[in-house]
């Protein structure tokens, strides 16, 4: 086929995105149609599936629901939608034992679940998977579901390239498989794309994460909301060459202790909750140390916990520090803060539409304001099961009863020419934009954050921006796009916000004194 042509196929219903929102919503779909559900790698291949630490719900008998939303909304710093954390932590109870009754194994004692207490929480509300391994076990056990059903199908090496609109409602998307450029129409289209971490040098997201999704809705008019708040995670193993590869936050709740290049315990002079404190403060007290001690890490001591209760219950984390030399029951971990979540993204009600009639967006892509202006810990995955369930029965109510999928061709045709084939650099030149894009992420719209910072990261983002302005057939050129895009709306965002609030912090405002807080909407 020459690449002046394309392909056209037909779904009821287009999923972007095979983590726990997609995999999620696509079986609320099932029943009315066939649903494609599309992923740029592999379908296993997600955010979702690396998640370590767990999810939370309030299934504990010494838990309560109210317990969960206040945690949540304490964390959320003033900024979350109180109805969105009672649908997620009520709907929470329920998505989490539906996973348990489609063969999610999470761990337990006996036949007991086990919970865990991670940062910020202030119950054992936890539930984990083999350890360290929660997501790997829940995303198994949804394609599992997914694959027992024969109207869904998961479209794997799929990468979308925009989203296809029609009169401006959401009727499929530019796609391109093997080089070649395909048009996937449907009657709606769920993005469930994830986040964004690789806009930053350090991240612990995978190298799919590159902000897509909330990119290509972007373009097409839908409304960005409350960008500049990027969680850090603290803890990220920190070895030269080496991916910051992530030490769970509920190592910490097994006794570990960070210290500094002087082997100080330092936590206990920034917060009363010392290691347990809120993520954004522990992340920020890292740097602070970091910088003071001139170091470009900090170090998690795992020593005082038993040794064969960390190779139990951190096995994944245990065999890969050890695969770079590091035996976590004997040495210090090196470690340090990496771009972990946003909490921010395409705005959406509580039933993940978007202003795009026919589009849905759920999971980390989505601002349904449930994580405000910090994300509480392991509430990731329980908002994608919650949120992509909710996306799934609202485009089901919205397009289900359409018997066909209806298209104008004419106008097709007319959105393919837009597309220039080739990009006007070369890999090698797309390569120096990113690492570029990462570095001013990194450098100025980081953990701390001033004016001066940045108004040049604006101003270097915008550069870079300004030399990809078309549309391309070339994977490559749209990922290096959409993450231009996406750091140059947090930076504007963040250069907006003239406070320090939850994980946006600002040493030129370092104070929140609105007590109404406001939720930002980014533009380019
Ligand atoms: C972790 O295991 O620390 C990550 C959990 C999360 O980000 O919620």
């Amino acid at each position: 086929m020459p690449p002046s042509s394309f392909k056209i196929q037909f779904a009821d219903f287009l999923i972007i995105g095979s983590g726990i929102a997609g995999l999620r919503a696509s079986l609320e779909l099932a029943s009315a149609g066939t649903v494609f559900i599309i992923n740029k790698d592999s379908g296993r291949e997600s955010n979702s599936a690396y998640a370590q630490g767990g999810i939370a719900a309030a299934i504990n008998p010494l838990d309560t629901p109210k317990s969960h939303i206040e945690d949540t909304l304490k964390a959320g710093k003033g900024l979350c939608n109180r109805s969105s954390v009672k649908i997620l932590v009520e709907e929470g109870v329920q998505r989490v034992r539906e996973l348990i009754d489609w063969k999610t194994h999470f761990d337990r004692k006996g036949n007991k679940l086990l919970f865990t207490q991670e940062a910020a929480h202030s119950k054992k509300r936890i539930l984990r998977a083999k350890g360290d391994a929660t997501g790997d076990e829940i995303i198994k056990s949804l394609l599992l579901k997914v694959a027992s059903n024969p109207n869904i199908e998961i479209l794997e090496n799929h990468f979308t390239l925009d989203l296809y609109l029609e009169n401006g409602v959401c009727k499929g998307a530019w796609v391109l498989f093997d080089g070649f450029p395909k048009i996937i129409l449907s009657k709606s289209v769920i993005l469930a794309t994830g986040g964004a971490g690789q806009i930053y040098l350090r991240t612990t997201n995978p190298l799919i994460a590159t902000g897509d999704g909330i990119a290509m809705a972007y373009r097409q008019g839908a409304v960005l909301e409350d960008m500049e708040f990027v969680q850090f995670h603290p803890t990220a193993l920190c070895l030269p060459h080496v991916p910051p590869f992530l030490l769970s936050e509920a190592m910490r709740g097994e006794g570990g202790l960070l210290k500094n290049l002087h082997g100080e315990a330092f936590m206990k002079r920034y917060h009363p909750e010392a290691e347990l404190a809120p993520r954004d403060l522990v992340s920020r007290a890292i740097w602070t140390e970091m910088e003071k001690t001139g170091s470009g890490c900090v170090y998690l001591d795992m020593t005082a916990t038993q040794p064969s209760l960390l190779r139990k219950r951190f096995p994944t984390i245990y065999k890969t520090c050890l695969s770079y030399g590091i035996d976590i029951t004997r040495d210090l971990i090196p470690a340090c803060p990496s771009a972990h979540f946003m909490m921010g993204g395409v705005q959406t009600d509580l039933n993940g539409m978007t202003g795009i009639k026919g589009l849905y967006v759920a999971g980390e892509a989505a601002c349904s304001e449930v994580h405000g202006a910090n994300r509480l810990a392991s509430n990731s995955l329980l908002e994608g099961l919650v949120f992509g369930a909710r996306a799934g029965r609202h485009a089901l109510a919205f397009s289900g009863k359409n018997k066909f999928v209806t298209f104008d061709r004419n106008n097709i045709d007319r959105q393919f020419k837009r597309f220039v084939k080739k990009p006007p650099l070369t890999g090698r030149e797309l390569d120096r934009m990113v690492l570029a894009c990462k570095k001013i992420m990194w450098e100025l719209v980081g953990i701390i954050r001033n004016e001066k910072g940045l108004k040049e990261a604006c101003y270097q983002l915008k550069k870079l921006n300004d030399s990809l302005k078309n549309s391309f057939l070339n994977r490559k050129a749209m990922e290096t796009k959409n993450m231009l895009t996406i750091a140059l709306l947090i930076s504007k965002a963040a250069l907006s916000r003239k406070e320090s609030l939850g994980a946006h912090s600002r040493t030129d405002y370092p104070h929140s004194p609105s007590q109404q807080k406001q939720h930002s909407y980014s533009q380019i």
